[in-house]
C-alpha cells in the first residue's frame, strides 16, 4: 500500500464513520453530478479533497502469467460489497486486484486491469477516466464499480445522489449481452435468461465458444431485441462504441493467454459462466500474452452496420441521430463526451471540483486513441 492510498483509506474510514452519525450522509464515492450549487457547497465542504494523481505507467513485465494466483484468491462478496455491470471489474474485485468492497480510485482500476487482464495502457486510461468523469466522485477521487448500495441514513434523500457504474446512459447502456436494459428495471445484475441466449449463440455460431463469429451475431441480435422491445432504447455515443468494444472483451480477455488465435478459438461456456456470473477466474488462468484493447469492434459493426440512434416514439421507432459520434467520426466521441456529457453533468463547477474536473479531463484526453492533434483538446472549464 502506498502512502497515498493509506492516506485515502484513512479519509474514507473517517468519512464512513462520520456518515454513520450524520443525518445528511453522503458516500465518499457517490457522484456529485446533478447537485445544486447549495448542495455542492454543503457536501464538498466535508468530503476529503484529493488531488488526482497521475495515472500509473504501463506494465514493466507485459507478457502472459498466472493471475489466479496465491496472492489473489477468490472470495465471496460480503454484506455491503459492491459489484456492477462489468464482469471484468467484478472479477478483479472478487480476487483482490481491486478493493474487495468495490470502491476504488481511477489509479487502482488502471493498475488492476493491466495487471489482472493485460489491458493496454491507453484503453485502460480511456475507459477509466471516462467512467470516473461521469460516475465517480471527482472530489474524493473514488469510483464505485456498481451502485450506491451503501448509502445510509439519508433522510430525505437528496434529489440527485447517483453514481457508480450502474448509472444509466452515461457509461452503462442498453443492449448489453448479459444485463438487461435500464428500462426493464435491473440494468446491472447478471441475467440468466440473457446468458442462456449467450450460450445459444455460442453453440450456434462458435461451435460452443464465444468467438468473433459469435460476437458478431449476438451484438446484432441484442440491438434488434432492444429496438423491438425497449421504447426508450438509446444507442448513441458513447454507448454506441462501448457496446461494440465490450463485445470483443470476452474472447480478448477471458481466454487463457497460452492459447493462440484467441479471437477464433474463443471462450468456452464453463469459463464464461465463471466470469460473467461468479466474478471468478478459472483455475490456472493466465492473462493475455500482450497488452491489448480488444480487436474486432469494427469488424463486428461492419457485418451489420447500424447508425447511432434511438427509439424516438416507442418500440420499433429507431431513428439515426446525426449529432452522435459513430465509426466515421471518432473525434466527435471525445468532443461530445466532454462538451455535452460532462459539461451537462457539471454546468458550473467551482473550487476543488472544477480543479479536479480539469485534471481528469486532461488525463482522459491523453488516453484518447485518436491521438493528440487529430482531435483538438476541449477546455470547457478553462485551464488551471
Ligand atoms: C478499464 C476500466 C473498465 C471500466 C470503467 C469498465 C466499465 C464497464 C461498464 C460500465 C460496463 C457496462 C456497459 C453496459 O453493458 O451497459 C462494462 C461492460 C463490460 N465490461 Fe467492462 N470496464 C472496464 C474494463 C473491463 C475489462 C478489463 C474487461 C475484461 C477483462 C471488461 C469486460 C466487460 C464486458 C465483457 C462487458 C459487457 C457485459 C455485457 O454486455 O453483458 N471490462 N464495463
Ligand atoms: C511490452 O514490453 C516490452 C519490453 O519492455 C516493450 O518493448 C513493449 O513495447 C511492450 N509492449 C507494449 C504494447 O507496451
Ligand atoms: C438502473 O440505473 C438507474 C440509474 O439511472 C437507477 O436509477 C436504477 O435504479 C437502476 N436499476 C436498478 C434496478 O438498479
Ligand atoms: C432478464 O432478461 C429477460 C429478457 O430481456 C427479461 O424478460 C427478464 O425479466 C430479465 N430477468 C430479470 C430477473 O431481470
Ligand atoms: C478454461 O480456463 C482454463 C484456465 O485458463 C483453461 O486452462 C481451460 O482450457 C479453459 N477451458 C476451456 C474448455 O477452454
Ligand atoms: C466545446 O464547447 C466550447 C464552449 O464550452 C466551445 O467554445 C467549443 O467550440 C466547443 N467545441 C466544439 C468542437 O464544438
Amino acid at each position: 500500500m502506498t502512502l497515498n492510498s493509506t492516506f485515502l483509506s484513512l479519509f474514507a474510514l473517517i468519512s464512513l464513520l462520520s456518515s454513520l452519525s450524520a443525518t445528511s450522509s453522503f458516500p465518499s464515492y457517490s457522484s456529485l453530478a446533478g447537485l445544486s450549487e447549495r448542495e455542492l457547497d454543503e457536501v464538498v465542504a466535508w468530503l476529503p479533497q484529493v488531488l488526482p494523481p497521475s495515472p500509473p505507467p504501463p506494465l514493466k513485465f507485459n507478457g502472459t502469467k498466472l493471475v489466479n494466483d496465491r496472492d489473489h484468491p477468490w472470495k465471496p462478496i460480503r454484506k455491503g460489497d459492491i459489484r456492477g455491470p462489468c464482469p471484468g471489474l467484478n472479477t478483479l474485485a472478487s480476487h483482490g486486484y481491486l478493493p474487495r468492497d468495490g470502491v476504488a480510485t481511477p489509479s487502482q482500476i488502471i493498475e488492476a486491469v493491466q495487471e489482472g487482464f493485460n489491458m493496454a495502457s491507453a484503453t485502460a486510461r480511456f475507459a477509466t477516466y471516462a467512467a470516473h468523469l461521469v460516475d465517480g466522485n471527482l472530489v474524493t477521487d473514488l469510483l464505485s464499480i456498481g451502485g450506491k448500495t451503501r448509502r445510509t441514513g439519508v433522510d430525505p434523500p437528496p434529489p440527485a445522489i447517483v453514481g457508480g457504474l450502474n448509472t444509466h446512459s452515461v457509461f452503462e447502456g442498453d443492449s448489453s449481452m448479459t444485463r438487461g436494459d435500464d428500462f426493464f428495471g435491473d440494468n446491472h445484475s447478471f441475467n440468466q435468461t440473457l446468458f442462456d441466449q449467450f450460450v445459444e449463440y455460442s453453440n450456434k455460431y462458435g461451435g460452443g465458444f464465444y468467438n468473433l463469429a459469435t460476437a458478431t451475431e449476438l451484438r446484432h441480435r441484442r440491438i434488434q431485441e432492444s429496438i423491438a422491445t425497449n421504447p426508450q432504447f438509446d444507442f448513441t455515443s458513447p454507448r454506441f462504441f462501448t457496446a461494440f468494444a465490450e463485445s470483443t472483451f470476452p474472447y480478448t480477455f477471458f481466454v487463457d493467454g497460452r492459447i493462440s488465435d484467441r479471437a477464433t478459438a474463443g471462450l468456452d461456456m464453463t469459463n464464461a459462466t465463471l466470469f460473467f456470473r461468479d466474478s471468478k477466474y478459472p483455475l490456472d488462468f493466465w492473462r493475455p500474452p500482450a497488452p491489448t484493447g480488444g480487436t474486432g469492434a469494427l469488424q463486428i459493426f461492419s457485418a451489420y452496420p447500424v447508425a447511432a440512434g434511438r427509439n424516438v416514439d416507442g418500440v420499433n421507432t429507431f431513428t439515426p441521430d446525426p449529432t452522435s459520434a459513430d465509426f466515421s467520426n471518432i473525434c466527435l466521441l471525445y468532443t461530445n463526451f466532454v462538451n455535452k456529457t460532462v459539461k451537462g453533468l457539471y454546468p458550473n463547477p467551482t473550487g476543488v471540483l472544477r480543479r479536479n474536473l480539469i485534471i481528469n479531463l486532461g488525463y482522459f484526453y491523453n488516453a484518447f486513441p485518436g491521438g493528440v492533434g487529430e482531435c483538438p483538446e476541449q477546455f470547457p472549464y478553462g485551464t488551471l
